[in-house]
C-alpha cells in the first residue's frame, strides 16, 4: 500500500494550511494502512468519514480564506474542491453497501488528487496571501 507522506515541496508557506494538508495526509495513510487489513472495515468507515469531515472543513476554510482576500482565482479553487466533495461522498455510498475492493481506486485517486492539488492550484495563492501578510 502507497503511504502518502507530507514533505516540505508541498508547503504553500501559510502555517494554518500547512497544518491542515499534513492532517489530510495522515488521514489517509490511516485508511492505506486499513485497507491492507480486511477485518477492520467499521474502523475504516470512521477514517473515511473522518476524511470527509475533515477535508470539507478545510476546503471550507481555504474558501473563506480566498474570499476575505478577493483572490481572482476563488471560483475556479472552489469548483476544483467540489470534484474531491463529491468523490468522497460516492466512497462513503460504497463502503455503505460493502464494495471495498471497488473503493481501492477511489482512494487512489482522492490521494492523488490531493497532492496534485496542493502542487498546483493551492500553491497559486500562496504568493497572493502571503503579500496580504498571511502566513
Ligand atoms: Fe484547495
Ligand atoms: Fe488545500
Amino acid at each position: 500500500m502507497p503511504h502518502i507522506i507530507w514533505e516540505e515541496k508541498y508547503s504553500v508557506n501559510i502555517k494554518m494550511i500547512d497544518e491542515q494538508h499534513k492532517r489530510l495526509f495522515e488521514i489517509f495513510g490511516n485508511i492505506f494502512d486499513r485497507m491492507g487489513k480486511k477485518d477492520d472495515r467499521e474502523a475504516l468507515g470512521v477514517d473515511v468519514w473522518e476524511l470527509a469531515r475533515y477535508a470539507t472543513g478545510h476546503f471550507d476554510a481555504e474558501e473563506l480564506l480566498l474570499s476575505e482576500y478577493y483572490f481572482p482565482g476563488y471560483e475556479q479553487h472552489k469548483k476544483e474542491h467540489e470534484v474531491f466533495r463529491s468523490k468522497v461522498a460516492i466512497f462513503q455510498r460504497d463502503l455503505e453497501k460493502d464494495k471495498t475492493t471497488l473503493s481501492i481506486d477511489i482512494v487512489h485517486f482522492l490521494m492523488s488528487w490531493l497532492s496534485h492539488h496542493i502542487l498546483t492550484v493551492d500553491k497559486e495563492y500562496s504568493a497572493f496571501l502571503n503579500e496580504k501578510g498571511i502566513r
